[in-house]
């Protein structure tokens, strides 16, 4: 029994269940062991719930406090929440440890090595793409504007609007590839001149465009030929537009080309020709980027990339027809233009001495590797 002054030490046989001095003991040794062992986060929170959730012993006990008599509560309040506190506090350090060691665990899991070198082979930029991109740059670099238009493209752009009579050999079947149904007038584009009809009637002059793209013939396929290759079309149209303006603008593209900082501008040359949407027409020919055109002096060494002409053939150019101006609602009496197509297959295989265009179009991706990154 104890006296009035000391402090109530119940024991077994005189407490309500689970607050005698041994319970207690028993209910944090227990929680005590419970925290430490648990190895994971779930085991921890699981151990809590045993040891200090609304039904473990510590709970029961705290339930019990209220049917001691009334000088016994806050001695028993004070052991039960002294038991509680050392539990809390255990808890609290172990589940800090848990976090922590997940924490590292994850970081390591879930690195990742950014110096592996992937497996599976590296693909790479189609060289015509790369050579597309380069010549818009070069135009880009002018204050030029980029623009495309569709492949499957309506014959009055490909052939009306461009100043081709009805009877022109181009329109025939054996040129063209048309697209079904009859009479639908839908083709697949067979030069990238109607984007400069599309350009025109989406802008007011002046209009400086560059138009890349892919475009379709009816030929069969073999190593100088392909149903479908790339050109780029340009297109300048302003008041006083000249000749002069053209010739410049070619060698500045042949040079930005193919100079290879030479600064020795390599340069273009042109000669007559007919197209149906420039008058005066001519064909634009690129200086040999290999001899120069010192080959093609008499008794010189003999050049394999132009056959020692001096000149390589790159397309078409002109002064855009007048019926062309109105066709793309342009005022032909304000306004004059020029016009230029080339090839960018030709140049390509020119430049890198590739003598089968159907290396572009079967998809080698060793062919792709070597010479998408220097096209
Ligand atoms: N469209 C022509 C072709 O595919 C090339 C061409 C020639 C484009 C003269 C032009 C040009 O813009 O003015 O053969």
């Amino acid at each position: 029994m104890s006296g009035p002054d000391e402090p109530a030490v119940p024991n077994a046989s005189e407490s309500p269940a689970g607050l005698a001095v041994a319970d207690l003991a028993a209910a944090q040794e227990q929680g005590l062991a419970g925290f430490e062992a648990a190895t994971t986060l779930d085991a921890l929170a699981a151990a809590r719930t045993g040891h200090l959730g609304d039904r473990s012993p510590l709970a029961r006990a705290r339930k019990a406090i209220g049917s001691l008599p009334g000088p016994q509560k806050a001695d028993a309040g004070k052991r039960v929440n002294a038991v509680a506190g050392a539990l809390q506090a255990v808890y609290d350090r172990r589940r800090g440890e848990l976090e922590r060691e997940r924490d590292e665990r994850v970081l390591v899991e879930e690195a990742v090595d950014v110096t592996v070198v992937p497996s599976r082979p590296l693909g790479g930029r189609h060289p015509l793409t790369t050579l597309s991109e380069r010549v818009v740059d070069v135009f880009v670099a002018m204050g030029w504007e980029l623009a495309e238009g569709p492949e499957l493209e309506h014959e009055w752009f490909n052939f009306d609007a461009l100043n081709f009579l009805p009877d022109h050999p181009a329109r025939q079947m054996q040129d063209t590839l048309f697209v079904e149904p009859e009479g639908s007038g839908l083709l697949l584009r067979t030069h990238t001149s109607p984007v400069q009809v599309r350009s025109m009637l989406d802008r007011r002059p002046p209009i400086h465009v560059v138009c890349p793209g892919r475009v379709y013939r009816a030929d069969a396929l073999d190593a100088t030929h392909s149903p479908v290759f790339a050109q780029v079309e340009g297109l300048c149209i302003d008041e006083g537009i000249t000749m002069a303006h053209l010739r410049g603008t070619l060698d500045h593209l042949a040079s930005a080309l193919f100079d290879e900082g030479s600064g020795e501008g390599l340069t273009t040359r042109i000669r007559p020709n007919y197209f149906p949407f420039t008058e005066p027409s001519a064909e634009i020919d690129l200086q040999c980027f290999a001899c120069r055109g010192a080959s093609a002096v008499e008794g010189a060494e003999p050049c394999r990339v132009c056959s020692s002409e001096g000149w390589i053939e790159w397309g078409g150019c002109g002064m855009v027809n007048p019926a062309v101006l109105v066709a793309g609602g342009i005022d032909p009496e304000r306004y004059s233009g020029f016009a230029f197509g080339m090839g960018l297959d030709r140049a390509l295989m020119f430049r890198h001495g590739i003598t089968d265009i159907r290396d572009f179009y079967e998809g080698d991706q060793r062919f792709t590797l070597a010479l998408g990154r220097e096209a």
